[in-house]
């Protein structure tokens, strides 16, 4: 390479994984796999120390970023702080570990510890390397009074709400002495079958899916509401230590003992594994490949830490990591093979997903023959054309991908993939849209279109009409005979009779089977409608609150928010669908001329003995300790309901600093004004509570 390439290689590398990182760690929505990134990450780092004036000299990171930027990635560790979170500034500052992809580099690292200690041979324990998110947990004198995020290594995020709906998480630790004062770092994780019930969940809601569990991991820490954090379930891990007071540790043998007896979540069962020496490490390592194929989580390599603690001191640290560990990643598998084509997929928004149509290769004991694509700038970037050879791999993501293409094999005459070309050469009428880099379709009625829309109504998860699969559906949908789902209750036995492979049997089941769904329970149809941003568990919500599809579609903004877990954004997606007129007919007609009568959940039983069982309450104004979110809780706690408006049915207005109408409204309608000392009192929270 010419030093003018070097110089702007480095440069482009460095935006590339600022971008990435952003999208990564802030907004929670990667476009690449970690494979990719690591490489990225690593010619960066071969360029800068092969070549460190060219460096010095290469542009930083773009121009909007580089106020915030430190000079390059490879000098910052990990993911920044997020805005909406209270920051904290770690007691010790939390390292990353490098990497090691060789026996041979784990020789080295060996080598390097044995001669800084003056040792023949040093005592190693290895240990999965869990595939989520770094946190740092206080307990002070037993309780558990903080949890933050890595962040940048200095300064992360303070989670401790999300944190706390973690079920396997003791709050309090009887164990611990009274004046001791620890931070022990881990790994907040998300398990495999977990990720894969939420992801479904975001797709039957029309939300994006989340690339593999770790990513889920970070979204979910980092959501700003701990009720919506609380629905899915988080795991924990812990595995170091930070700033310690009150007690000492001689060995990490010890801590992970410790951490067990203490009833914290420590390592899965049967790990650590001590080695003494790399040679017995090496074979840890390979053991334990064996056995993560087993776990229910993914890990993406081991961890191998010198045991004795004291002797770290002696290590130390480089400015990113301790001297005294390394991790060791595992190969992914990877397959080449060819891009036969690539199609365009259209989704129930009218979304269209190129797909990468490949020719069938067996991957991690699956063949596969699609790999999605995700959007069209994606393909751009790594300039993916039809007939290449390109290298799919399966990491931690459950669906393959395609990491990049062999240019050395590319054939002759090839052309980019032009989108907007085939979208034309598709006939279809679409349009690129905001700044997802997706495509949509303008027209509504394309077939494919409807067929998943009916998919949808028709789902398991929806209104569990039996029969009426995806072969069914398209033949309904090419013979004009459903257009919506209000058309298959005008379906007739002759219409059915006439489609493939189907006998009179199979046309009086499936008429039976759209018949009965008449009746399904309210939130199956509020799911059914195929509303954006509402999926089944907001399905539940909104049907537990409104009760009948009218108040549903009546309901005003205010009546919206107040139900648990929808937010500004859902309750405009909700708004905005009942203002269509084509929805709001296809509604009246379901609930008219269809005859669907939903049923709607039995009455909750009010819990009168707590005591704000069947109140509202109104919060206003700025709370002395509590945050608004942390007040809805203990509202939700004491038995009581939270809206957002003050009216004749609120019962108490909680009210702190600069409240303002809604306070002159309590008193204009002569509503109890109540305050945060209250809300602790009555919810049997006094001081600093148990649950905050
Ligand atoms: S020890 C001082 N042990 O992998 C180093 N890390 O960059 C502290 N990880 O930041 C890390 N499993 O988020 C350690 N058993 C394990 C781990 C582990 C996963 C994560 C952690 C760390 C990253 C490596």
């Amino acid at each position: 390479m010419q030093e003018g390439d070097v110089q702007e290689r480095i440069s482009v590398l460095r935006a590339l994984i600022h971008h990435h990182d952003e999208q990564y760690f802030q907004k929670a929505a990667p476009e690449i796999g970690d494979r990719e990134y690591d490489r990225l990450m690593e010619e960066l780092k071969k360029l800068e120390a092969d070549y460190p004036l060219l460096a010095a000299m290469a542009a930083e990171a773009p121009l909007a970023e580089r106020r915030a930027a430190p000079p390059s990635p490879t000098q910052q560790v990990g993911e920044g702080v997020t805005e909406g979170f209270e920051h904290f500034t770690h007691r010790q500052r939390m390292y990353s570990l490098d990497k090691t992809y060789s026996q041979g580099d784990l020789a080295t690292f060996d080598e390097r510890v044995k001669k800084a200690l003056g040792l023949e041979k040093v005592r190693y324990g290895v240990e999965p390397k869990y595939d989520g998110c770094a946190i740092c947990l206080t307990y002070e004198g037993g309780r558990l009074t903080r949890a933050v995020t890595r962040g940048d290594g200095v300064t992360g995020d303070v989670v401790t709400a999300n944190v706390r709906t973690i079920r396997d998480l003791p709050q309090e630790v009887p164990g611990l002495p009274k004046d001791s004062s620890i931070d022990f770092t881990g790994e907040v994780y998300i398990e495999r079958a977990e990720f894969e019930r939420i992801n479904r969940a975001q797709e039957e809601a029309g939300k994006e899916t989340y690339m593999n569990p770790r990513n889920l991991a970070a979204g979910t820490l980092k959501l700003l509401e701990s009720a919506e954090a609380g629905k899915r379930e988080m795991k924990i891990v812990l595995y170091g230590l930070g700033h310690v007071e009150g007690v000492t540790f001689a060995t990490q043998s010890e801590l992970h003992a410790k951490i067990r007896e203490w009833g914290l979540p420590g390592l899965t069962a049967g790990w650590p594994q001590m080695a003494d020496g790399m040679t017995e490490a090496w074979e840890m390592i390979g053991k334990l490949d064996v056995a993560r194929k087993n776990f229910p989580f993914d890990t993406d390599g081991a961890v191998i830490k010198l045991d004795d603690i004291p002797s770290r001191e002696k290590l130390g640290t480089t400015s990113k990591h301790p001297r005294w560990a390394v991790a060791y990643k595992y190969e992914t598998e990877k397959a080449l093979t060819r891009l036969n084509s690539i199609t365009l997929q259209i989704g129930r928004t009218g979304a269209l997903t190129p797909v990468a149509e490949l020719e069938p290769v067996l991957l991690s004991g699956s063949v596969v023959a699609r790999a999605t694509l995700h959007n069209e700038d994606e393909i751009a970037r790594k300039d993916i054309r039809v007939g290449d050879t390109v290298i799919v791999e399966k990491a931690g993501e459950i669906i393959p991908a395609v990491v990049s293409v062999v240019l050395e094999k590319r054939p002759e005459g090839s052309v980019p993939f032009d989108f907007a070309a085939e979208v034309a050469r598709l006939g279809l009428d679409a349009e690129r849209r905001g700044e997802d880099a997706r495509w949509y379709l303008r027209n509504e009625a394309h077939p494919e279109r409807i067929a998943r829309e009916i998919e949808h109504y028709a789902s398991r998860g929806a209104m569990d009409i039996e029969g009426l699969g995806e072969a069914v559906v398209q033949q309904l949908v090419e013979r004009g005979l459903v257009k919506t789902p209000a058309d298959l209750y005008f379906l007739k036995k002759e219409d059915l009779v006439a489609l493939d492979k189907f006998g009179e049997k199979s046309a009086e089941n499936l008429l039976r089977a759209i018949g009965e769904s008449r009746t399904r329970e309210l939130w199956r149809i509020v799911n059914a409608l195929g509303i954006p941003q509402v999926g089944s568990q907001t399905a539940k919500d909104l049907a537990r609150r409104f009760r009948s599809l009218e108040a549903l579609a009546k309901a005003d903004e205010t009546a919206l928010i107040s139900v648990n877990g929808v937010g500004e954004t859902v309750a405009q997606a909700i708004l905005s669908y009942f203002a269509r007129m084509d929805k709001a007919a296809l509604v009246r007609r379901l609930l008219g001329e269809c005859g669907l009568a939903p049923v709607p959940p039995p009455e909750e039983a009010p819990n009168a003995a707590l005591p704000l069982s069947g109140k509202t309450v109104v919060l206003t104004g700025t709370l002395p300790t509590l945050s608004r979110e942390e007040a809805k809780a203990l509202v939700e706690k004491a038995g009581g309901r939270t809206s957002g408006s003050v009216s004749r049915k609120t019962d108490f207005v909680l009210a702190g600093e600069e409240a303002g109408s809604k306070l002159d409204k309590a008193r204009e309608l002569g509503i109890a004004v109540v305050d945060e000392s209250w809300l602790r009192q009555i919810a049997g929270e006094t001081g600093q509570t148990a649950l905050f």
